[in-house]
């Protein structure tokens, strides 16, 4: 089945074609991210315009790409949340627009099981079942995935997302955002051996729960304490900043794999394009027996191919999206 899949939840207008949940044909990303690096992070209402601006030239050159016409088409899939809800509607009523009009079936997609399904769209991919860890700029999700239906949230963030982590300790080190990409690259410069014991807050033992408040105080708190004068001081919080932040997901993972006896564990969304994460990851599971998986940079951040495979899956189940479908915000589960 060839299935267009259209994403416009946070600040990329994406589309994709892809064939039979597996085969990308196209995958277009329209970044918003110079227009909102001067504020700092995401502007709502910013985001929405934007997406009305690039979603037909997007769709249009996704489908142009793919070299599959457009009445090959055979199912929309399209972003419902969670989300910003502004941004969403964009990508949705585009959709239904576009389903309707073709008069082709439509899924409306959980963008945090998309970003799972991201793993299935270049090999190696995971069997079932395996630990999945959905770390982007909103959400912090552990899953234990049985299926490519069946996604047992384990536990959760219950303050900021990761990503929002690296976004704000970078805006106190005056560096800009996209935070994730600027941090690591600069921690790569600071000795290993002299970092800052910042806090590593693991919760409760055998918990899946995670909280990254605490540590973003502490970087906080330290650097109006210490104000960073050299590239080297602020290679230093950043490598420090980091450290925390991969032992306690490395842990948390590690944990849930022992927890549900599973042997592979994978990292989707934005963080996992960090390799300093992937590559730490790796190196504590090889010493227990458990391998773990990435999708490639390409498909960590938001992108639509990943849509339309988790789209696909719903379309073969039948699990189909009414005209009267809406967004939602918030992750229901
Ligand atoms: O999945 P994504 O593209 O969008 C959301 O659904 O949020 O994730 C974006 C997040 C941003 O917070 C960004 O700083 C973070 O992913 N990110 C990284 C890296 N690259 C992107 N975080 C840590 N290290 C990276 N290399
Ligand atoms: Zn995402």
């Amino acid at each position: 089945m060839i299935v267009l899949g259209i994403e416009s939840s946070c600040d990329e207008t994406a589309a994709a074609v892809i064939r039979d949940g597996r085969q990308i044909l196209s995958s277009v990303v329209a970044s918003q991210i110079e227009a909102h690096k001067g504020f700092g992070g995401v502007v709502p209402e910013l985001a929405s315009r934007m997406h009305i601006e690039a979603i037909e030239a997007t769709v249009q050159s996704a489908i142009d790409q793919s070299g599959v016409s457009m009445a090959e088409i055979q199912g929309v899939a399209a972003t419902r949340g969670p989300g910003l809800l502004g941004a969403l509607l964009v990508g949705f009523s585009f959709a239904k627009a576009f389903a309707f009009a073709r008069d082709l079936p439509l899924a409306g997609v959980n963008h945090l099981e998309a970003h799972i399904h991201s793993l299935f769209l270049t090999e190696p991919y995971p069997e079932f079942p395996f630990i999945a860890l959905v770390v982007s700029g909103g959400h912090t999700n552990l899953y234990h995935v049985t299926s490519g239906q069946d996604f047992e949230l384990m536990g959760q963030t219950r303050d900021d997302a990761v990503g929002e982590s690296f976004d704000k300790v970078s805006r106190m080190l005056g560096l800009g955002y996209p935070g994730g990409p600027v941090l690591e690259r600069l921690a790569k410069q600071a000795d290993p051996s002299d970092l800052i014991a910042f806090p590593r807050t693991l919760l409760e033992k055998d918990k899946f729960d995670f909280s990254f408040s605490g540590l973003k105080s502490a970087v906080s708190r330290h650097i109006q304490g210490n104000p960073p004068t050299t590239e080297k001081d602020k290679a230093r919080i950043a490598a420090s900043f980091q450290a925390s932040v991969i032992h306690v997901l490395t842990c948390k993972i590690l944990s849930a794999a022992r927890e549900k006896a599973c042997s592979r564990v994978a990292v989707c969304g934005g963080v996992s394009a960090n390799a300093t994460f992937i590559d730490t990851l790796k190196s504590k599971a090889s010493g227990q027996g458990i391998q773990v998986f990435a999708p490639p940079v390409s498909l960590c951040g938001d992108n639509a191919a990943m849509i339309a495979a988790r789209g696909h899956a719903m379309l073969e189940k039948g699990q189909l999206s009414s005209m009267d479908e809406d967004v939602f915000s918030r992750n229901p589960y």
